[in-house]
């Protein structure tokens, strides 16, 4: 049985790749310092495979512990790089924290991994990196946009490191570029766990009908899209998880001659800011209380995958469906108002 190391494995994609890797016959270790996540997740994670995942809380940007850590696991034959910081809004406000902890600790596990021959890699990347596309769906091969956040360059950079490096050692790697990803796993063991005021749209939807909030703003209803709100590719975190399985196989095949790889995950179509809102409530019996406000600073008006190359190359495909999301995010949100983590 391989073992991966999930870095970031209590966070939101994590657990949900732990839970398939698991599922899939992969041993796992996760690395988290919890920053933005709890340990209570190991025990859901359990609770959904009947296997608890070895979990280790330490800072990767700590690299005497991770030199540790790699002494204990000395097997480790792949690593899936969730650990990040991701709120765009505080990147602006914090660029070094985010500098330095996205970068910081990409690097040191880059090197560890390189002394200890630990040859394949898959990173978190997102759509951030296209920025408004000129054409749509947007292709891999669509040119990179300058970032409109720190967070986003770290992104754009982390992918730049990768590559650098994966062309001058013995490194594979993948990025995967995650266009929204929302949901929860089925059993609503595990979810997104948002702390303080959302900024995404499906987690202020969930806490609006649950009445942690009193209304959602609608950003904008003057773009240039059929019902003149935004428009973006939501995928199903279950599905966006499998593609990491599918990423981890592919660089076991000798098939796989190239060093560093990228794919877009998401699943082909856009929804508007007014079809989640109306799946929402249509999916759960709802009604949400929402205004139209004023566009949102930054936000783009329209994207959404080209899905053709990880369907056809990495043989990945969405499953679920928009409304089957919703409704599990919505399970996940009445679990947590009834204390699940807490
Ligand atoms: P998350 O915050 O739920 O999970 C990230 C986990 O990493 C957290 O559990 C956090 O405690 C941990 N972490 C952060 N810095 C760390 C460090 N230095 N050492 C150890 N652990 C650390 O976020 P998520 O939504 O699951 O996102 C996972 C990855 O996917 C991130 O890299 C994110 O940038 C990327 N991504 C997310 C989205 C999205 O909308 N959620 C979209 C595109 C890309
Ligand atoms: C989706 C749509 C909003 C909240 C962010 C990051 C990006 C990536 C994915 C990590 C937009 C609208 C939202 C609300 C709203 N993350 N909205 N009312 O903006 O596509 O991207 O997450 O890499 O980097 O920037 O996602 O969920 O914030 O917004 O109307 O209260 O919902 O304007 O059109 P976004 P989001």
């Amino acid at each position: 049985m391989a073992k991966i190391l999930v870095t970031g494995g209590t966070g939101y994609i994590g657990s949900h790749t732990v839970v398939e890797l698991q599922q899939s016959g992969y041993e796992v270790v996760i690395v988290d310092n919890l920053s933005n996540s709890s340990e209570k997740i190991v025990d859901q994670i359990t609770k959904i495979t009947g296997i608890k995942p070895r979990f280790h809380k330490f800072d990767l940007c700590d690299r005497e512990a991770l030199q540790k850590f790699w002494d204990e696991h000395t097997d480790i034959e792949g690593v899936i790089h969730f650990a990040a910081y991701k709120a765009v809004g505080e990147s602006v406000q914090f660029p070094l924290k985010y500098y330095h902890n996205n970068l910081v600790s990409l690097t040191n596990l880059l090197e560890i991994m390189e002394q200890r021959s630990c040859k394949k890699l898959v990173f978190s990347s997102s759509c951030t990196v296209y920025g408004q596309p000129a054409e749509l769906p947007v292709s891999e091969n669509a040119p990179i946009q300058k970032a409109n956040s720190p967070y986003g360059n770290t992104k754009q950079i982390a992918e730049e490191i990768i590559f650098d490096h994966a062309y001058v050692s013995s490194l594979k790697a993948i990025a995967l570029r995650y266009f929204n990803p929302i949901g929860s796993h089925e059993s609503a063991l595990i979810g997104e766990l948002p702390i303080g005021v959302p900024n995404n749209l499906v987690p202020f939807i969930t806490q609006t009908a649950i009445g942690k909030r009193d209304s959602l703003k609608v950003w904008g209803d003057d773009y240039d899209t059929p019902d003149g709100t935004a428009i973006r590719d939501y995928i199903h975190v279950v599905d966006l998880a499998k593609a990491h399985v599918v990423a981890m196989e592919r660089m076991d095949k000798t098939i796989a001659d190239e060093k560093f790889e990228v794919f877009n995950l998401g699943t082909g179509r856009g929804n508007s800011v007014l079809d989640v809102i109306l799946t929402f409530e249509q999916a759960n019996g709802i009604k949400l209380n929402y205004q139209i406000a004023q566009r949102r600073e930054g936000d783009v008006e329209k994207v959404w995958a080209d899905t053709r190359k990880a369907n056809e190359v990495l043989g990945w495909k969405t499953q679920l469906g928009l409304e089957t999301a919703l409704k599990s995010a919505w399970a996940w949100e009445k679990n947590l108002a009834e204390g699940i983590v807490d």
